[in-house]
């Protein structure tokens, strides 16, 4: 394995252990997350693999097979870029009183860049997973999961919620992960494609609009402010739609319809899965697609194109995953139209110029786990 490879000759010895985390595609259950509502996503083939040994002292030393640089950390608040990722995870269980040393760590990551699947997400589980075993922490996955997005949320500032560390850490083979964001329970679905004929393909647009002023940030204010006008906990706890709305206006209003209907999709789907319906699932996702779009108004011209294509490819269904600006959309396509799906897509970002989207299958794979 090259990050034992790489281990050796960085420090000259053998790593303790080596830990593999994935990075996550959201089947639907988008932007329900921090709104205390439900979730379906699942672990793709690709994530973070750390070789990794405890040390003696605090210090934390960093190489990424994908940069240059190695990287030194005395102290944690040294960290910059992407090793903020990793040292958020330390300062996360030192702060809450772990016994957590330094470590020496070779990072070997293969998920597609910009593609929005997740790989800071898999960065933090995967020094989650390995810390909690060789410091002997006791934590469960779910610890580890939300030990990730408080490193994400308090060292690195950015304010997810708990779906994509979730996904990460707890994920299974072959399943979607069903999770109810406020009591934290989950469930594995299982989510086999293949015997149904079927294909999910993901699009990625290859674009990042980084929008200055923190649009997600945003999002998450305005849902917050919506459930508070409400007189509510979270939008989650909207039983009666239409009086909900009646009393919202504007922006709080767009976002409560699509954080509400966005929670009922994720049921539908649920119970179509379970039923053995996969492929009637696509609508739901045609829907889900139209609200982010609209009323949650997060996607973007390639997302908006990829998805279009692709169901005038024939796909059954597409959207926009992820928090959205960018990053990649989810085809659900029968074996017979992905070839149809692929030209279209295609056809449809060279008209206007832009680069080829990558376009590839995904299917379920496991969570965060031991590889050596
Ligand atoms: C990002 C966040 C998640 C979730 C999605 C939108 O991926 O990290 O917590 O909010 O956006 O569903």
């Amino acid at each position: 394995m090259r990050v034992v490879e790489a281990f050796r000759e960085s420090y000259g010895a053998e790593p303790v252990g080596v830990w593999h985390a994935p990075g996550r595609v959201n089947l639907i259950g988008e932007h329900t997350d921090y709104n205390d509502g439900f979730v379906l996503p699942f672990a793709v083939p690709w994530g973070v693999t750390a070789a990794i040994s405890p040390r003696e002292d605090e210090v934390v030393r960093l190489r990424s097979l994908q940069v240059d640089e190695p990287v030194t950390l005395a102290t944690l608040d040294q960290a910059e870029g992407w090793t903020r990722y990793v040292a958020g995870v330390f300062w996360v269980l030192r702060e809450a009183g772990h016994q957590v040393g330094g470590a020496d760590v070779v990072i070997d990551g293969d998920v597609p860049q910009g593609a929005g699947l997740s790989s800071s997400a898999a960065l933090e589980v995967v020094v989650g997973t390995a810390l909690n075993e060789l410091y002997e922490l006791g934590l469960t996955k779910m610890e580890i999961a939300l030990t990730a997005q408080k490193a994400e949320n308090d060292f690195v500032g950015m304010p997810c919620g708990i779906m994509d560390q979730a996904a990460s850490a707890l994920a299974e083979e072959g399943k979607a992960l069903f999770m109810d964001c406020r009591s934290l329970s989950t469930r594995s679905i299982p989510f086999d494609l293949a015997s149904h004929g079927l294909q999910l393909l993901i699009i990625n647009t290859g674009v990042r609009h980084e929008l200055p002023d923190g649009q997600y940030a945003r999002r998450r204010r305005d849902c917050e402010n919506a459930a508070k006008h409400l007189g509510l906990d979270a939008l989650r706890d909207v039983t009666d739609l239409g009086g909900a709305l009646a009393r919202l206006s504007g922006d709080e209003r767009r976002r409560t319809q699509h954080v509400v209907t966005e929670n009922h999709r994720v049921e539908a789907v649920i119970g179509l899965l379970r039923a053995g319906a996969v492929r009637e699932i696509g609508a739901l996702l045609n829907a889900s697609h139209l609200s982010l779009r609209d009323q949650f108004e997060v996607s973007c011209a390639e997302l908006d194109v990829a998805v279009e294509s692709a169901v005038k490819g024939g796909a059954r269904g597409a959207r926009m995953t992820g928090g959205g600006f960018g990053g990649s959309a989810i085809a659900l396509v029968t074996d017979e139209r992905v070839e149809s799906v692929r030209e279209t897509v295609t056809r449809a970002y060279a008209e206007r110029g832009w680069a080829a989207p990558e376009i590839y299958p995904a299917t379920p794979a496991a969570g965060a786990r031991r590889l050596v």
